[in-house]
């Protein structure tokens, strides 16, 4: 039995998948077992954001991995350690919660808002308001969380306490805040909804209100954050903060690892045995993270991203303007997205065939978010590529 059928008779089918079993990765290519080569524009989403198999974060897990793995959070360990003030040396945190996972983070943010207030007393507010067409992780919380309704379909009852309303809409937000409401959860740029930044005056506005009611702001930067905006965080390029910030996906470049990061003062939520993960922050993970901040978090790095992210932007422009069926073009740094006016899947399959990893969402929406060592030759090929198929 080959790969596929294994997959296919042994795996629970809750994923669609495509083409041939992939065996290699390098840089930003790919090669399936037929040792067809493909280039990645979607980078496992949003993951591989150094590209695949780095040499550096390849050697720092080969060397934690043959240092030492897990001990658990019942001890201290050396990387976590460092990980943590990194982190909060490159951001407004203070204090970070180790995950696995971008929904374990979101859990966890979730939580810290809902107790920072029971501990103070306000028992009745735990009211949490999210966006419409966010995507907050598949978790009993998150989906609850989450503005879709297809993510949410038959797995009722879900979870008291959640409201959603339009994004980049303040009067509809200010309209759903009364005093049971304990936080406010956006994502920066939304990926899964369809690459959908906020609008500056909005998030302004949103910060801003939070102050005046005293409400916690929790910004999901998984898909958004970890350099893939052009800033080592998405919010930086609106120039203000929330108070808790989870991050995921593109933190280990791969090696799965999630973290909740937070203002002193929003940490309080949380005391000795209110939140635990086994896994959370373990030695090899932390080790490959690390190395993925001092890698990402370097202004160059950051700079060539903006660079990159400007010019796939104006190809993706200049198609736009040659052809009627491209509705729109939007995004930041290289979390791209090419509205069509139909159905995305066909021209995701033809890129495919083509060696263009790419992948579709909301139906009609093409997403670009590659390893952000991309270069213009390899934007320029899947440009040549889509153009003909368009
Ligand atoms: C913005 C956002 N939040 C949360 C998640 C969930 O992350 P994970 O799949 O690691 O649980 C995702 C995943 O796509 C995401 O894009």
């Amino acid at each position: 039995m080959n790969s596929i059928k294994k997959t296919d008779n042994f795996v629970f089918q809750t994923y669609l998948r495509q083409g041939k079993a992939f065996v290699k990765g390098e840089g930003v290519f790919l090669w399936d077992e037929d040792g067809k080569k493909y280039t990645d524009f979607l980078a496992g989403i949003a993951v591989v954001s150094l590209g695949h198999c780095h040499p550096k974060i390849t050697e720092a897990i080969n060397q934690q991995a043959s240092t030492l793995v897990h001990v658990s959070n019942l001890f201290y360990t050396i990387p976590q350690a460092d990980l943590a003030s990194k982190l909060c040396e490159k951001s407004f945190s203070d204090r970070v919660f180790f995950t696995n996972s971008g929904a374990e983070a979101n859990e966890a943010a979730i939580k810290l808002s809902r107790r920072y207030f029971q501990k103070k007393g306000e028992k009745n507010r735990y009211k949490i308001i999210t966006m419409e067409q966010s995507f907050h992780g598949r978790t009993m919380a998150t989906l609850t969380a989450t503005g879709q309704d297809k993510i949410k379909e038959g797995f009722s009852p879900l979870l008291e306490g959640f409201s959603h309303v339009p994004f980049n809409d303040i009067d509809a937000l200010k309209s759903e805040i009364d005093e049971t409401v304990c936080a406010i959860m956006l994502e920066p740029v939304q990926g899964e909804g369809g690459i959908i930044p906020a609008d500056p005056d909005y998030l302004l506005a949103v910060r801003k209100l939070c102050n005046d009611k005293g409400i916690l702001l929790i910004f999901d930067e998984i898909q958004c954050g970890m350099g893939r905006c052009g800033t080592l965080f998405a919010h930086e390029l609106y120039n203000i903060t929330p108070d808790i910030m989870t991050i995921a996906k593109a933190l280990g470049n791969g090696f799965p690892i999630g973290a909740m990061l937070s203002t002193k003062d929003a940490a309080t939520g949380f005391d000795y045995g209110s939140h635990a993960t086994t896994f959370g922050g373990t030695p090899l993970a932390t080790a490959a993270a690390l190395e993925v901040v001092n890698i990402i978090s370097k202004e160059k790095f950051l700079d060539r991203v903006r660079q990159m992210g400007q010019y796939f932007k104006n190809q993706l422009e200049k198609l736009k303007e040659k052809h009627t069926r491209v509705v729109d073009v939007r995004g930041k740094g290289l979390l791209l997205g090419l509205e069509l006016d139909k159905n995305a899947g066909p021209l995701v399959v033809e890129l495919f065939e083509k060696g263009f990893i790419v992948n579709g969402i909301q139906d009609k929406i093409l997403r670009f978010a590659p390893p952000l060592i991309i270069e213009e030759k390899e934007i320029d090929r899947l440009i040549k590529g889509l153009n003909s198929l368009l």
